[in-house]
């Protein structure tokens, strides 16, 4: 069921760039073409061309003096990379990442082959319900998405995949070192997520949870893991901690046991998902979603068109209903709910539902023209729509702590309700969504829509290959927090 109300006028995705740029040239042209059939415009002209041309003669002839302080170097420092990199981005409004802080210096294991890369000789059988080779391309970016803008920057990124991007985008991160002694964070690039989700069917457990074994015995016995136990290392995850933590007794889904290893314990794990009760090591990262710019600048652009967008619609809601879970027991009521309102927009996702859900322009077409945005619990307390819709500046709706709260901490403002309303599940709100969200002022809605714009930068996966990025990404923002949770 798919029920479009209208189209409004200014949304992103009308290709209005090429016209504004066609325009902007011809309105230069005609302030030309003014300036030479005014006569006393044109003495005005030759009075500045003449100073102009006096002053750059003055310049040549007693130029400014320039000291020259003296440049370092050793040209493999992180700080002078850095230094490089805030010079490219003189004008950039974004607070910028620093590698200047010495805690923020980060080494890469070269790992061996099967931990990581090698794992991708096998693509097409690395998730028992998909092949992920179109996925794995581009570094875990994933296929271009040309008709959603530049295909340098938007991709139909795969929503379990941040761990490639991570890697990625840490090999070439100014705050890289190749020197151990100097590294105060230990990158171990294993991609656990894609390794679990080759061997969700594999009954025998030894066989299941080889790799994750294999890479535990591999790293605690390198001198660099022993100065502290493994404190100062860390893994990144594009699945949820769940898949990870096999219990003895619960029923098997599939998972393996990285998470329970006690080498394993003594490190950071950054996760799409934690396990909030058990999770004290764990710290969530964004999922990725689409967009994954090289330039301050697109970001920039980006911002302003979500924040100009019109968007008719108070709410919406993509998803599908889900057979005999508890938690997702509420998707069913969000898609009773939006069915009978005007004033939402239902996107049915599932068997007999819209494909749609899985167009990634489809997706955020729906996002950028309503005002908020429902986040119900799926097969797990979160879900990547809530960083879609953060994309779109659509304000989340929340209905458990868990799907962001108790997640993103490194992330999320403090202050929840500055960028999203929370509706207990079990309240009598939820059973009336409209009115909840029709009482909120509109100066309100629009603080944190302000606000949901704000978030966008430091929630993008930049591009792995840029340099000089100009903004923090998700992984600066990890990198960042990380050191500063092992240093203190
Ligand atoms: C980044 O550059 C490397 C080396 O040129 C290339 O192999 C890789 O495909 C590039 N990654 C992306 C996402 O374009
Ligand atoms: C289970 O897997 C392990 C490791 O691959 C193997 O050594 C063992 O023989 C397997 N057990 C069975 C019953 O197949
Ligand atoms: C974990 O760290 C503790 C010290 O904090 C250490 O005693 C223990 O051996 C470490 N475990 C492993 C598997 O390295």
């Amino acid at each position: 069921m798919l029920s479009r109300k209208q189209t409004p006028p200014n949304s992103p995705w009308k290709e209005k760039e090429e016209k504004l740029l066609y325009y902007s040239k011809n309105k230069e042209a005609h302030f030309l073409m003014t300036i030479l059939a005014n006569p006393h415009l044109k003495f005005g002209a030759f009075v500045f061309v003449f100073l102009s041309a006096w002053l750059l003669l003055l310049l040549f002839w007693f130029p400014p003096k320039i000291t020259i302080t003296s440049t370092p170097t050793t040209s493999n420092n992180v700080d002078d990379v850095l230094l490089v990199r805030d010079q490219q981005n003189p004008n950039s409004p974004f607070k910028l990442p620093t590698c200047e802080d010495p805690s923020v210096s980060v080494y890469v294991y070269p790992l061996p082959a099967k931990f990581n890369v090698g794992l991708l000789d096998r693509c097409e059988t690395l998730n028992v319900y998909t092949n992920m080779c179109p996925h794995v391309a581009n570094c875990g970016l994933g296929q271009p998405k040309p008709n959603m803008g530049s295909a340098a920057s938007w991709f139909a990124t795969h929503q379990f995949i941040a761990e490639m991007i991570f890697h990625a985008r840490v090999e070439n991160h100014p705050c890289r070192t190749y020197d151990p002694s100097r590294a105060t964070l230990f990158y171990v690039p294993f991609y656990g997520g894609l390794y679990a989700s080759s061997k969700f069917r594999e009954a025998n457990l030894t066989a299941r949870d080889e790799l994750a074994l294999g890479l535990v015995k591999y790293i605690q016995s390198l001198p660099t893991w022993q100065n502290r136990n493994g404190k100062d290392h860390f893994i990144a995850l594009g699945r949820t901690a769940w898949d990870f933590m096999r219990t003895s007794d619960g029923p098997d889904f599939g998972a393996n046991t990285l998470l329970n290893l006690a080498a394993v314990k003594n490190m950071s794990v950054l996760t799409v998902e934690r396990q909030p009760w058990q999770g004290a090591n764990q710290f969530g990262i964004p999922y990725p979603s689409y967009f994954h710019p090289s330039t301050w600048q697109e970001m920039l652009t980006w911002q302003r068109k979500v924040r100009e967008t019109n968007r008719p619609h108070l709410f919406s809601f993509i998803g599908g209903p889900r057979k005999g879970l508890e938690k997702a027991a509420i998707r069913n009521e969000f898609i009773r709910q939006c069915g009978e309102s005007t004033r939402c927009f239902l996107m049915k996702c599932g068997s007999n539902g819209a494909s749609k859900c899985h167009e990634p322009r489809e997706v955020l077409r729906v996002m950028t023209e309503s005002i908020f945005c429902l986040q119900a619990a799926g097969d797990s307390y979160t879900r990547r729509s809530t960083f879609d819709s953060v994309l779109a500046g659509c304000i989340p709706v929340f209905f458990s702590p868990h799907t962001a709260y108790t997640q993103y901490k490194w992330f999320l403002p403090a202050e929840v309700s500055t960028f999203s309303v929370y509706i207990d599940e079990k309240s009598d709100a939820s059973k009336r969504i409209e009115d909840e969200l029709l009482k909120i002022p509109k100066e309100k809605v629009e603080m944190m829509r302000e606000k949901v714009i704000e978030m966008i930068p430091s929630l993008t996966y930049a591009h792995p290959n840029a340099s000089g990025i100009g903004f923090r990404d998700a992984v600066d923002v990890a990198l960042a927090s990380l050191a500063n949770h092992v240093t203190n």
